[in-house]
């Protein structure tokens, strides 16, 4: 699919940025960080000297919220709409970058008065409502740290994340509404804070559903009794462009998820380009809707800092995508005139099972750009949204990247790249990634499914910075692999086909991809155990139609427990689901009275993928016992 002339000739790429990166990178970065406002300038791009700690932009300081709603406004574009809220239950407010200064002001003044002080902790529990990209904001503001942990984590998830960063504060909100329900929010967070000790002095609560809640008197608050009514005007102060920005965990390959570290400059700068090159977005123009929630790195690069620092005018949509009905987003796309529309390909899987005749009942000639995020879209999925929402000539940028890159790696630019249905396509300019093979040879171009791994090469300026207690995992999990070369192992198997375009082939490690959702097996497998009637337990992912991955899990039972079919299996998944989050609730649980196991142990996960799947089992020769598999697949039919 060659880029139309027309989408060409105003496209905010150009096919030069490439050749300029190639030449020289660090002054093409140096190029792109002109793109924020520096309070004071950075005398060095990168210093890489002592890898795989990098520093960027040296000596510069800057504050991203001035960055993201003090400069616009002061610029002349206070008027502007920055967020059109829509919450579930229809209620909508539009938000001017006036407003958002002077809220995000009022916040950051009640928490200087609360006393935190810059690089202290604060977690943020919260539903997508505007107060918390404004939490978010105030934090930046302040140079507090933040931990946005998405709102449909358990409480345990939530504490295991508290205690981790070690936060003073909490934020969160009465309740939220899920279809059409107050669902309680608040109460998580007094689960969390129930066991002592911990470090949190006080919880802040927005009223959203107006639900009845136990308060905690001096350490709850209320959002509308104390940031409402604080001083409107803040002087940002500036922040070195190394200064922690946030830590948002995700899930690695132990049960133990990782807090990964992003810094300021490097960040803003990344978010900032990528929001304005791959979305081709124009501040005046667009109307922008990215899908993601803000408890994932998605909602922070690309509803929260990348485009509020490109001036952006945007969509927040609180609720699902079938409520009240399944027309919800394209009713909203109608509304607004969204331009950009920026999803996951499971969500485009949904869509596809629903029919197009529901798209298809709405006008959605605004949109001009759509984007796919997550996982892997598959070439089907990918012609489905080209045909039925892109009206068979919309680009689309399929963009690869992780919590961990921060901002957009590999992806086509909208009206330079010929796109392939299923292609991430090429590292973006100023990005440089290698396809090899365990010793880090290149894997040869093919248009088989061979896999290679993805290596990142080169630095990039909103890399992590490390996980949050814990360097020695930061050396191990990404640098460890590649270590003679100095290269970053994504976890990704990937190949380049023979026109020398790149496609990610999905995760080579023990993370699973759950409709765009990173879930270690260790992290299941522990909530499983944690099941008095579990003694050991084998979790997988499966091929699944509309989540692209599904969980199914194997467990072996203690032997007084005995096994009551659903009743038990029930009871199982309902024990990961809160014990995780509903979305890792397996799809499937089958008790067995064995595990495939090699001779030193180890459990033959490709064995049970392929039962899972239903597949005959591939080769099994190192297994202790063979006839394991049968026992397991009579127990699994
Ligand atoms: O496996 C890749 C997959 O999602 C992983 C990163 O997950 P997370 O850190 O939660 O960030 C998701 C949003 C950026 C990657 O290692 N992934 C992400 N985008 C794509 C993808 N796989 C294929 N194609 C993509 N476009």
């Amino acid at each position: 699919f060659p880029p139309s002339a027309e989408f060409a000739a105003a496209a905010n790429a150009d096919a030069s940025l490439y050749q300029r990166a190639a030449q020289d990178r660090e002054a093409f970065w140096a190029e792109q960080a002109a793109r924020l406002h520096w309070h004071h300038p950075f005398h060095q791009v990168l210093d890489w000297s002592q890898p795989p700690i990098a520093k960027w932009f040296v000596g510069g300081t800057l504050n991203i919220a001035y960055n993201c709603l003090d400069r616009h406004v002061l610029d002349g574009h206070g008027d502007q709409i920055a967020i059109h809220f829509e919450g579930e239950p229809g209620d909508t407010r539009a938000i001017t970058y006036r407003q958002l200064l002077t809220e995000t002001s009022q916040a950051a003044n009640y928490l200087t008065e609360l006393g935190l002080q810059p690089g202290d902790r604060v977690a943020i529990y919260m539903p997508m409502i505007p107060e918390a990209v404004i939490a978010m904001l105030a934090c930046a503001r302040l140079g507090l740290t933040h931990s946005v942990v998405f709102a449909g984590f358990s409480p345990t998830a939530l504490r295991q994340r508290i205690d981790d960063a070690g936060a003073r504060l909490v934020i969160t909100t009465d309740g939220q509404w899920r279809r059409g329900k107050p669902h309680p929010l608040k109460t998580a967070v007094d689960e969390a804070l129930h066991h002592t000790p911990h470090t949190v002095e006080h919880v802040l609560v927005v009223r959203r559903t107006g639900t009845d809640i136990p308060w905690t008197p001096h350490r709850d608050l209320w959002w509308h009794d104390t940031i409402t009514h604080a001083p409107t005007h803040h002087q940002p102060q500036p922040f070195d462009a190394e200064h922690p920005l946030f830590i948002l965990y995700t899930s690695g390959t132990t049960g133990k998820p990782k807090g990964i570290l992003h810094t300021t400059g490097g960040y803003l700068t990344q978010t900032a380009y990528t929001h304005h090159t791959v979305f081709d977005h124009k501040p005046d123009h667009d109307i922008y809707w990215c899908t993601a929630d803000i408890g994932w790195i998605t909602g922070h690069s690309y509803i929260v800092y990348g485009p509020l620092a490109n001036r952006t005018t945007q969509i927040l949509y609180e609720g699902t995508p079938n409520h009240p009905d399944e027309h919800r987003h394209w009713q909203i796309i109608e509304k607004y005139g969204v331009t950009i529309y920026y999803t996951a390909p499971t969500l485009i899987r949904t869509f596809m099972k629903w029919g197009k005749h529901i798209p298809a009942a709405h006008n959605l000639t605004s949109i001009r750009l759509l984007g796919s995020v997550g996982e892997p879209i598959n070439p089907e999925a990918w012609r489905w949204y080209h045909e039925n929402i892109g009206a068979n000539k919309t680009p689309i940028v399929d963009t690869w990247w992780q919590t961990e890159t921060g901002a957009i790696m590999i992806s086509p630019l909208p009206g330079i790249t010929t796109t392939k249905p299923g292609a991430a396509m090429t590292p973006l300019p100023g990005i440089s990634a290698q396809i090899v093979d365990e010793q880090g040879n290149p894997t040869p171009p093919t248009n088989t499914d061979t896999t290679g791994y993805l290596v990142l090469d080169q630095p990039w300026p909103a890399m992590l910075r490390g996980i949050w207690n814990d360097p020695q995992r930061y050396q191990d999990t990404y640098w460890h692999q590649y270590r003679e070369h100095g290269w970053y192992f994504a976890g990704d198997g990937a190949k380049l086909d023979t026109d020398g375009d790149l496609w990610i082939l999905g995760r080579i490690d023990d993370v699973m991809n759950i409709s765009g959702h990173r879930i270690s097996t260790a992290e299941v497998e522990s909530a499983l155990v944690g099941h008095h009637g579990v003694a050991e337990a084998a979790v997988v992912a499966a091929h699944d139609t509309t989540t692209g991955q599904a969980i199914v899990a194997f467990v072996i039972l203690t032997t007084d427990t005995p096994n009551t079919g659903d009743t038990l299996t029930n009871e199982l998944k309902t024990q990961v689901a809160t014990h995780i989050s509903p979305i890792a609730r397996p799809r499937e649980i089958h008790i067995v009275p064995e595990l495939p196991k090699t001779r030193s142990g180890k459990i033959m996960r490709r064995l049970l993928r392929d039962i899972a799947e239903g597949r005959q089992p591939g080769d099994t020769s190192t297994l202790l016992d063979p006839t394991i598999l049968t026992t397991i697949h009579t127990n699994k039919t």
